[in-house]
């Protein structure tokens, strides 16, 4: 357990076939309804076989992928994670490559994100209390670098650091979108995870993407674009290795009482007590 924690509570974003295989015991379905309305679905609560840490699970997308990239309430998502409990939260989610030596089924953990989203809500201080948090470095410098020793034990190739683009979607981006993003030097692309950084930033929670390529977007002259049934494809061949890291992460939870998220609201509200606004 980390130093000064009452409990490791491990939260995990992601598709289904990250908790199954029975990797869990004791699991429970929770309901949790937040004041920013309801998760994306009921958070499946369990004890790692062979740890000490409470897992939480939450299918980003609803099970039975019910909600695309833009209507999922992602700050019900992070909030009903913080009101469980939670301590460190992986993010797993699929991407495309932008760059050759990143071909589908590495793994990538990131460190740097770039927002070209347009309608998403990726604050919880909109109304009434104003805060700017810090994200120069939107992830868990010490998660991260768990999630990739947890990585690399899984024997897949992994490449530790990246910039992942997060577009609006749901439509895959244009060609001349994906080359523009290869200009700004980002790695890969994806639809969700950073209003889940921004979010858990804001909520003080730790937090570490696992990404999943399963892809070269449409940039590559030798390969076909992206499409639905290739991400599936890889996706499907490739969910063991994210299984995998949850599952060790879960049983050696790194300290992160020193984490930059831990204190990110720390000076950061603006808004005056008893303060009225004109
Ligand atoms: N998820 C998986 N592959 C993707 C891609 N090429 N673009 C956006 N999201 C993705």
């Amino acid at each position: 357990m980390s130093a000064g924690a009452t409990r490791d509570v491990l939260a995990i974003i992601g598709g289904s076939g990250v908790y199954e295989m029975g990797w869990l015991e004791d699991v429970e379905e929770v309901s949790v309804s937040t004041p920013f309305g309801l998760p994306s679905d009921v958070v499946l609560r369990g004890q790692v076989k062979g740890g000490d840490a409470t897992v939480l699970f939450l299918p980003r997308h609803g099970r039975g992928h019910r909600f695309s990239p833009s209507t999922i309430n992602y700050r019900a998502n992070i909030c009903a994670l913080k009101m469980l409990g939670a301590t460190h939260v992986l993010s797993v989610s699929a991407v495309g490559s932008l760059r050759e030596d990143i071909a589908p089924g590495d793994l990538v953990v990131v460190d740097q994100f770039i927002d070209f989203t347009k309608r998403r809500i990726s604050t919880f201080f909109d109304e009434g209390l104003v805060a700017h948090v810090p994200f120069a470095d939107p992830v868990c410098p010490i998660l991260a670098s768990a999630v990739h020793d947890a990585a690399l034990a899984t024997g897949a190739r992994v490449h530790r650091g990246g910039t992942y683009v997060c577009i609006e979607g749901p439509q895959f981006s244009t060609r001349a979108e994906s080359r523009m993003f290869r200009t700004f030097g980002a790695h890969v692309i994806g639809m969700t995870n950073l209003p889940e950084a921004k979010l858990a930033r804001e909520a003080e929670l730790p937090y570490a993407t696992l990404a999943l390529t399963t892809d070269f977007d449409c940039w590559h002259v030798s390969e076909e674009a992206v499409s639905v049934e290739a991400v599936i494809a890889v996706l499907n061949r490739n969910i063991g290795y994210a299984r995998d890291v949850a599952k060790s992460l879960a049983r050696k939870l790194p300290d992160v009482s020193q984490s930059p998220a831990r204190h990110a609201l720390e000076k950061c509200i603006m808004t005056a007590a008893g303060a009225s606004s004109p």
